[in-house]
């Protein structure tokens, strides 16, 4: 039972101090009578505006095909971002829609979004080794050494402490890799090919975990159930 303002305000309809205008104008019931009280505690699904339920009250997990060229910052100095491509409401929420770890504005593929915090953390923790795919192009031919070295757990990068990871290695083609990390370090994967001499030129990431792109075209999204991976 939460407030009905708060869930209105909450929700990315309006702010709280709209949802008494909205209640004074009629547009919202609750069990079928029109509401009077912005005040009045009240459960989710007994609250309808304009007529339809509240828009995802138990919250929200996204998909997206992030195109190159957005961050996943919400600073808005950073420039256009990922929560762009979503729609008014959802990027008005609060708790904020937020990503699943981050992808560089120059990485285009897979992004999981979320208002539910506990499963960023879930998702992103090192403990839970979720596998993330990645599609690299890069700079200078790639020899099939780096296989081993990228599986071995002992490549250090710059500046840090503890060695990357075993990542897994697959040479595409002489400038062309795909690769698989369970963690999710800053640039890990433009770093780890440029400790080799490689700049990446392009990457994209196919998959995140057991979640792929099929049917998900740049710049749109899906939405999957909050339980749609079993961490
Ligand atoms: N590694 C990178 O270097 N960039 C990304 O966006 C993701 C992984």
């Amino acid at each position: 039972m939460r407030r009905l303002d708060q869930f209105l305000a909450n929700l990315g309809y309006c702010s709280r101090r709209e949802a008494r205008d909205w209640i004074e104008d009629g547009r919202v019931t609750v069990h079928g009578e029109v509401a009077d009280d912005s005040g009045a505690k009240v459960k989710a699904e007994a609250v309808r505006v304009d007529g339809e339920p509240l828009d995802h009250p138990d919250g929200l997990l996204l998909l997206v095909h992030k195109p190159v060229g957005l961050v996943c910052s919400h600073e808005a100095r950073e420039g256009p971002n990922v929560y762009s491509l979503l729609p008014a409401r959802w990027q008005q929420r609060h708790p904020a829609i937020t990503s699943v770890g981050r992808l560089d504005k120059d990485t285009s593929g897979l992004i999981l979004l979320t208002d539910q915090s506990p499963l960023v953390h879930r998702l992103t923790s090192p403990k839970h080794k979720v596998p993330k795919t990645y599609r690299a192009t890069v700079s200078a031919e790639l020899s099939p050494d780096l296989i081993p070295l990228f599986a071995s757990g002992t490549l250090l990068l710059a500046g840090e402490k503890d060695p990357c990871a075993p990542a897994t290695l697959r040479l595409l083609g002489p400038r062309e890799a795909e690769i698989v990390l369970t963690e999710g370090r800053y640039h890990q994967v433009r770093r780890m090919f440029s400790a080799f001499g490689a700049e990446v030129m392009t990457l994209h990431r196919s998959h995140f975990g057991p979640l792929d792109l099929e049917g998900v075209a740049s710049g749109q999204w899906r939405e999957l159930r909050l339980d749609a991976i079993g961490i």
